[in-house]
């Protein structure tokens, strides 16, 4: 699976930079609205696929609060480092972190709420992993999906060119020769893919867009 190895490599490499990037001023705002989308109780359990470095676990773990249980998935060990650093400095026990792949995440359900967020568009088939994610989601669980791709809007073609150039550097390089299309055209197809599921298979759901239009979140609950 050479783009699992490539991107674990990538990440692995720039989780240091990748984690000043992911908690800069902004996107916090952005990781609260998916946080919020969840409709998380006091107690409940949510599994972050693709936790990276944990930059969404504080507002998780603030909606779960001591009695709830968070659990982080990622493949990519120094990613994991990190996440795991946060979780030690802020003395919380009901967070968990797994090392392993997302798409067949080696834990056991039923989750109250799944979230995803900038993953899917790293998948190789998003479609299938968001569906079975759903499968790990209890019935009246949500589950949301923060992602970024090309913005529709007039206001943001200025930076359309800019945009570009970060998907491109930010995807592996290795996995980059190997796409068919631009980065940013196989981001904004797998993004979409990722959301078919959730609106098969969800009702209730909410959508929202940040950072004029470039950032999208979408949100379902199961029947
Ligand atoms: C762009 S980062 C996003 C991290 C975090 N969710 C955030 O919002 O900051 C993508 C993360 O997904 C992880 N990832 C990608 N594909 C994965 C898979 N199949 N299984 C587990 N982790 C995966 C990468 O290791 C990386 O940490």
């Amino acid at each position: 699976m050479p783009d699992v190895s490539t991107a674990q490599a990538f990440y692995g490499r720039w989780a240091r930079l990748y984690d000043a990037i992911a908690t800069f001023p902004g996107v916090g705002s952005w990781r609260e609205a998916a946080a919020r989308s969840l409709d998380l109780s006091a107690g409940d359990t949510v599994i972050e696929m693709g936790c990276g470095t944990g930059a969404n676990l504080p507002s998780l773990r603030e909606r779960v609060g001591p009695d709830g249980t968070v659990v982080g998935v990622d493949f990519t060990r120094g990613m994991l480092n990190r996440a795991a650093s946060r979780i030690a400095r802020e003395g919380w026990t009901n967070v968990h972190l797994v090392h392993g792949d997302a798409t067949r995440p080696p834990i056991e359900g039923p989750a109250d709420a799944v979230l995803a967020s900038f993953v899917v568009g790293m998948l190789a088939d998003p479609a299938a992993a968001v569906d079975g994610w759903l499968d790990f989601v209890a019935p009246r669980g949500r589950i949301a999906l923060l992602d970024a791709t090309r913005s529709s809007r007039a206001s943001a073609q200025p930076l359309d060119a800019a945009f570009r150039l970060f998907v491109a550097a930010s995807t592996p390089p290795a996995t980059r020769l190997r796409y068919a299309n631009p980065p940013w055209e196989s981001l904004d197809e797998r993004v979409a893919a990722a959301r078919r599921p959730l609106a098969d298979r969800t009702v209730d759901h909410t959508h929202e867009t940040f950072g004029l239009g470039f950032v999208r979140l979408s949100s379902g609950r199961l029947p």
